[in-house]
């Protein structure tokens, strides 16, 4: 097992000498997670198919599923793609660096390793000191996948790779929490009109800003281009889970009715995921609640989803509860995220005791049998 190095850095001025020692390890191979304004990711020298092969490995990644590469700097990611479409240069100049990830057709150069096969690539500038840092100083294109386990949550702190990934990569760079909290939006621009694979940290009203109509992936699924990630089971905890619809005040009743139905054996196994509005209206602070911020505030709900799966996942949670939120500008990558990590669960208020009872039970039939 490898020695994983923890690298701190001040995540707006990181010291030279640090990143200088991340970017050797990537220029020799190695994999070195590191954060980015999204999620934090885990890097491999994007044009070595043995150093890519390591990403695959150590995440426990399907091999069809293609990375995105980072680059500091838009023309070394036009410099990967064959004929890059007008619409891409001018997607680069209003939002990189930043959270939109751009599909174009591949250069030569571009190993299968990375793109799962395909012929595009995935390419984007994030918008982080230590990653634009790391990518000038290893002076390479870095093929950086969330730097989960796969399937599990991606992370946001450091600490949540060390828990999926210790031992099995070189190095993380520790730069504190990321910024967005979800990924980056996932454009295809090899078709007329661009196609959304996967929301994110750029809305599609702000993209329709810049270059008109673009489409969603579910809005014709037949004809349309599918990212190969989608098919996979994503950003799951270990318990069930289920997104909740309602008013914070029948959400707080529900919550009220299903809890206090456990508090006489003092256990808990529900885990919630709610608003402020939703909290404030429970009728007591029950155990087990994770605060996503104000129910008008997607953006720190975006912020914080990922964290809270992972901390109220404990043993004994048989289901996590996540509040609903509305589905325009981040909303629409907030949800997406909710219904990957509930396999698509989504239910009223009116009908989540029901729900709940079900999931508690199975859970415990699990446990019984051999
Ligand atoms: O914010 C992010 O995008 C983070 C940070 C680290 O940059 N990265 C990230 O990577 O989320 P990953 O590997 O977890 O997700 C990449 C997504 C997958 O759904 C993958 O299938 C899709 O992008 N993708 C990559 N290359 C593609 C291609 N050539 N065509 C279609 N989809 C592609
Ligand atoms: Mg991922």
């Amino acid at each position: 097992m490898l020695r994983t190095k923890v690298l701190r850095v001040d995540p707006t001025h990181p010291d030279p000498a640090v990143i200088a020692q991340a970017a050797r390890i990537l220029r020799e191979g190695g994999l070195v997670a590191f954060p980015t304004e999204t999620v934090y990711g885990l890097g491999a020298h994007a044009l070595d198919p043995r150093a890519v092969r390591g990403i695959f490995a150590a995440k426990g990644r399907p091999a069809d599923n293609p990375l995105i590469v980072h680059v500091s700097r838009p023309e070394q990611a036009f410099a990967l793609a064959e004929n890059p479409p007008e619409v891409a240069e001018r997607l680069a100049a209003r939002f990189w660096p930043g959270p939109l990830t751009l599909v174009m057709a591949a250069a030569p150069c571009v190993p299968k390793e990375t793109t799962g096969g395909l012929d595009t690539v995935a390419l984007r500038v994030p918008d982080h000191p230590v990653a634009l840092a790391l990518l000038e100083a290893a002076d390479l294109p870095v093929a950086a996948p969330s730097a989960n386990l796969s399937g599990r949550p991606s992370p946001t702190r450091a600490e949540h790779v060390l828990s999926d990934l210790s031992g099995r990569i070189d190095a993380v760079l520790d730069g504190g929490p990321t910024g967005v909290g979800v990924e980056s939006t996932v454009l295809d621009v090899t078709v007329d009109p661009p196609v959304i694979l996967r929301p994110g940290g750029i809305s599609r009203e702000r993209l329709e800003e810049v270059i008109g109509p673009v489409a969603e992936a579910g809005d014709a699924p037949a004809e349309r281009p599918r990212s190969p990630g989608l098919k996979y089971r994503h950003y799951a905890p270990r318990a069930r889970a289920v997104v909740v619809r309602g008013s914070p005040q029948e959400i707080a009743q529900a919550l009220d009715r299903l809890l206090s139905g456990f508090e006489s054996s003092g256990l808990f196994p529900i885990g919630c995921l709610v608003s402020d509005e939703t909290a404030a209206a429970l009728s007591k602070a029950w155990p087990g609640l994770f605060l996503l911020g104000a129910r008008n505030e997607p953006e720190e709900a975006a912020r914080r989803l990922y964290e809270g799966l992972r901390e109220v996942d404990q043993p004994g949670v048989a289901l996590i509860v996540m509040e609903g939120y509305e589905e325009s500008g981040i909303g629409r990558a907030l949800m997406d995220r909710m219904r990957r990590a509930s396999g698509g669960a989504v239910v009223g208020a009116g009908e989540l005791a029901r729900f709940a009872l079900d999931a508690c039970k199975a859970a415990s039939d699990g446990e019984i049998r051999p």
